[in-house]
């Protein structure tokens, strides 16, 4: 898919507030710090387009673009972001809530794991929630351009591990690097092929 336009609409921080569900919806999900904003701008093709930040809880309302003028694209603030106070934490994690089971044109979730990590409880509790709640979601790794390929490879595999303990078919992954450009073309593609409203 060629991006010929990417704009913001607005902020919201209330599921209500958010512009009228009259287009499909991809939204992007993941722990703090994960890499949602810069993957957005990667994809979006437009440096800045939402703002990326070192110090994780940067975004802290649901954002919505819209891009080409047929659907909308969201950056979501991160879960787990620990310097928040507890019932801050709670109140984001109601707000994603509502969201994720309200949203009525959500067409898919891209929930976003660190690849340098080994499966976490916070994201394999979250994809479990979403499994159970029949949400269309799918994986994508980020930050591959910081980890070897082997080392890649096992915490992949880990991932898979875990979540067969689960589930019997595992979702879509992609695997990507903002810094390096990569895996644009694979969520690209995906959003066009499901992009039917
Ligand atoms: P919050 O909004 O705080 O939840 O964070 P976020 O998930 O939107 O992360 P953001 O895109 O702001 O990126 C966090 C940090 O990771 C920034 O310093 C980015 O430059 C860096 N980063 C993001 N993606 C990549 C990547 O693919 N490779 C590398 N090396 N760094 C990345
Ligand atoms: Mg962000």
């Amino acid at each position: 898919m060629n991006i010929l336009s990417a704009e913001f609409i607005k902020s919201s921080k209330y599921l209500e507030e958010c512009p009228e569900a009259n287009k499909p919806e991809y939204a992007f999900i993941g722990r703090s710090n994960v890499g949602k904003s810069s993957l957005i701008n990667m994809l979006a093709n437009k440096k800045g387009l939402a703002k990326t930040s070192s110090t994780p809880g940067k975004t802290q309302l649901i954002n919505h673009f819209v891009i080409n003028n047929s659907w909308y694209l969201t950056d979501l603030p991160g879960y787990g972001y620990a310097k928040v106070s507890k019932s801050e934490r709670a109140s984001f994690s109601k707000m994603i809530e509502k969201y994720v089971l309200g949203r009525s044109n959500l067409v898919n979730l891209f929930v976003l794991i660190d690849s340098r990590h080994l499966p976490m409880k916070l994201d394999v509790d979250f994809i479990n929630w979403l499994g159970q709640n029949s949400i269309p979601f799918n994986l994508v790794f980020t930050k591959i351009d910081k980890i070897s390929q082997r080392e890649f490879s096992y915490n992949f595999k880990k991932y898979s591990q875990e979540l067969r303990n689960t589930w019997e078919e595992l979702p879509e992954m992609f695997k990507t690097s903002s810094e390096k450009k990569i895996g644009k073309e694979e969520i690209l593609s995906f959003i066009e092929d499901t992009n039917k409203y």
